[in-house]
């Protein structure tokens, strides 16, 4: 009783928190929705806001399936955005193109900037360890990506032009790979994917749909690193738990 209590409380401490870092100081419900047909192409990518498909003059310049290869050739050595002049490289993906089960998070890091390989540093071994340890899969079997391909100075967050710039490239991954289940990683993707600023806290954990194919927003794992609670953690196996099941749905 008394150790139930104590997670309680300590979980309800770390919401709090985040929600403070957040500046959230109101909510609404969220509607979860249901199954989406397996490997149905993706509905079209929403319309421009902020001009982010004008930025390629128009529609994307690749086939409504592309191959990674093809989304990549057009990233090309992008200067789209600021996040060029301080990155080492572009980094664009790991994993199975062919993945059910894809991984959004935010931007590189350190590490991921000089590796040019996404989760490859502190937060990435914590995800890989819930991927492998957790799920039972090799990491190698899932795809994952970020809502921006450089480095953001000082690990910040990205901006709303750099998310712009880089989203018809997130589309394009999401075109390829067509996922059957896309898990959101923390609040800058979740939002982005979503349409609206969450708090990740209040949808973490509920069925939502990005383009007709099922998402689950869940905490990041660096924000998991930052508030190591058993809740926390067994929230996220949760979320994971739940989005690979509903690959295999
Ligand atoms: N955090 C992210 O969101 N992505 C990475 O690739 C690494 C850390």
């Amino acid at each position: 009783m008394a150790g139930d209590l104590h997670g309680i409380v300590a979980s309800a401490r770390a919401a709090l928190a985040e929600l403070c870092e957040e500046g959230v100081d109101h909510w609404q419900a969220v509607a979860s929705s249901p199954p989406a047909t397996r490997r149905e192409p993706p509905v079209p990518a929403p319309a421009a806001s902020g001009g982010q498909l004008d930025l390629m003059g128009g529609a994307p310049p690749w086939p409504p399936q592309p191959s990674l290869e093809q989304v990549r050739e057009v990233l090309g050595e992008c200067t789209r955005c600021k996040l060029h002049e301080g990155r080492t490289q572009i980094v664009f993906h790991d994993g199975n193109p062919n993945a059910d089960l894809m991984f959004v998070g935010e931007g590189p890091g350190e590490q991921e900037d000089l590796r040019g390989i996404p989760f490859c540093g502190r937060a990435g071994e914590l995800l890989t360890k819930m991927i492998e340890g957790g799920l039972g899969i090799p990491r190698g079997e899932v795809y994952i990506c970020n809502i921006v391909k450089c480095r953001p100075p000082g690990n910040r967050t990205p901006q709303p032009d750099e998310v712009s710039a880089c989203r018809p490239f997130l589309d394009g991954q999401i075109d390829a790979v067509r996922p059957r289940v896309i898990v959101a990683l923390g609040k800058p993707a979740a939002s982005l994917l979503l349409g609206r600023d969450v708090a990740i806290t209040r949808v973490r954990g509920q069925w939502q749909e990005y383009r007709g194919i099922p998402l689950i927003p869940t905490f990041h794992p660096a924000f998991v690193l930052r508030q190591y609670t058993k809740e926390n953690r067994r929230l996220v196996w949760q979320d994971l738990k739940a989005a690979l099941e509903r690959t295999r749905a």
